[in-house]
């Protein structure tokens, strides 16, 4: 099967979401979905790659190792103007891949995860005690979603948390879908010299968190400081900025879904706090902007024959609320068993700090709405400010009240 829509009728991605539902992906991508599991849509560069709608399509190939991820390659779906400075293994292909990210794989492995829980749950308790004890309304974001996770991610990698404010900072302009590339580029260069300069200290000074053990294999010679700086500002962005919109936005969503908060208020099964993480990372699906990849052979599937050297979008928002993977897939139900959901990706680069993001989530789910049970919003849904504009969903500030 071929497409033979006229170029000028190839919708522009990504597409806008529906006023009024800020958890459902845009009603542009269901119908996309309803189509068929392969189409075309046209990006900021002109340039018109395949759309992947549908769970089992993504799935088969973000497996396939005839799919690159290395932006560098001539016609590779970026968002932005690409710059070769500011890539990690994220975006490369194996054996590059593999050989960084098995460097820093130890602490996220689940036993090590889990030996930080307890830790976890001192810093939620630490912050909710801040929050009863201070002024009301609060902004949730600022004073509770951007510190769980921010201090964990310090903590892990050695970076001092009282610079929050720069790195934050710095990491919201480089995922804002619209800020200028040399926006983008400057805050990428800030935080490279910012890992870099850390990096001289554990060279110095060694201590017991990652960026020490990276500096040991830079002294070693298995990776070069330039590269060790790049994995940290990756580490340091995707820690933090990710699940603070997930426990920002999944308040959100659950305080709209009141019969389904109450699950959570009322009971403190593992179990069911578990499965209420992974149906709404499966509702919520924050990374909107697609899995972005490169075809480097001619690949049939579904139909279609997808080229050597076409652009590919793996929409896992969409491929999220797939009916033959999950029933009735606009429900939001902590009872659903969706562990099998894509919003952690799916094949080599899927997501290495996911036990982490788990166990975070977990801790603030099952304690947050148990420990302030009368936790509102302080101002009206259509008043909340959303990320539209960026690589990840999620709103900028939550009025909260109790
Ligand atoms: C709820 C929170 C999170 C979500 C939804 C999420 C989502 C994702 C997704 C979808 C990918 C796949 C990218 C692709 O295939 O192109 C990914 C990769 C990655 N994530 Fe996460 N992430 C989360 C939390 C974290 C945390 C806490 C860390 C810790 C540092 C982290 C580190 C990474 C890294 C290093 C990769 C690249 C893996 C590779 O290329 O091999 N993520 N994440």
């Amino acid at each position: 099967m071929t497409i033979t829509s006229d170029p000028a009728q190839i919708p522009e991605f990504p597409m806008a979401r529906a006023a009024g539902c800020p958890f459902d992906p845009p009603p542009a991508l269901r119908s996309k979905q309803e189509e068929g599991p392969l189409t075309k849509v046209r990006l900021w560069d002109g340039s018109t790659p395949w759309l992947v709608t549908r769970y089992a399509e993504q799935r088969a190939l973000l497996a396939d190792p005839r799919v690159s991820a290395d932006i560098t390659r001539p016609g590779y779906p970026s968002p932005a103007p690409v710059n070769g400075s500011s890539i990690s293994f994220i975006l490369m292909d194996d054996p590059e891949h593999a050989r960084l990210r098995r460097m820093v794989t130890a602490p996220f492995a689940i036993r090590r995860v889990e030996a930080m829980r307890p830790a976890v749950q001192k810093i939620v308790d630490d912050l909710i005690d801040g929050l009863l004890a201070g002024p009301k309304p609060v902004d949730l974001v600022e004073a509770f979603a951007l510190p769980v996770p921010s201090l964990v991610i310090c903590e892990l990698l050695g970076v001092p948390y009282a610079d929050h404010d720069f790195f934050q900072d710095n990491s919201k302009t480089i995922i804002k879908r619209d800020a200028t590339p040399e926006q983008r580029f400057a805050s990428f260069g800030r935080l490279a010299d910012y890992l870099d300069g850390l990096m001289g200290e554990k060279l110095a000074d060694p201590g017991d968190d990652l960026l020490s053990r990276l500096a040991e294999r830079v002294t070693a010679g298995e990776l070069s400081r330039q590269e060790a700086a790049q994995m940290g500002v990756l580490l340091l962005i995707a820690g933090h900025e990710t699940t603070a919109n997930m426990i920002a936005l999944g308040t959100l969503a659950l305080l709209e879904h009141p019969d389904q908060l109450a699950l959570l208020r009322q009971s403190d099964d593992p179990k069911l706090v578990a499965g209420a993480v992974e149906e709404l990372l499966r509702y919520l699906n924050i990374t909107h902007n697609g899995r972005r990849r490169l075809a480097l052979a001619d690949i049939e599937i579904a139909g279609h024959t997808i080229r050597a050297g076409d652009g590919l979008i793996m929409a896992n928002d969409i491929a999220n609320r797939d009916p033959a993977a999950f029933p009735d897939p606009d429900r939001l139900d902590l009872h659903r068993d969706a562990r099998h959901h894509v919003a952690f990706g799916f094949g080599v680069h899927q997501c290495l700090g996911q036990p982490l993001a788990r166990m975070e989530l977990q801790v603030v789910y099952s304690t947050l709405y148990r420990r302030i049970p009368t936790l509102r919003l302080a101002a009206d849904l259509e008043r909340i400010p959303f990320k539209h504009d960026g690589s990840v969903y999620g709103v900028y500030e939550l009025p909260v009240t109790w």
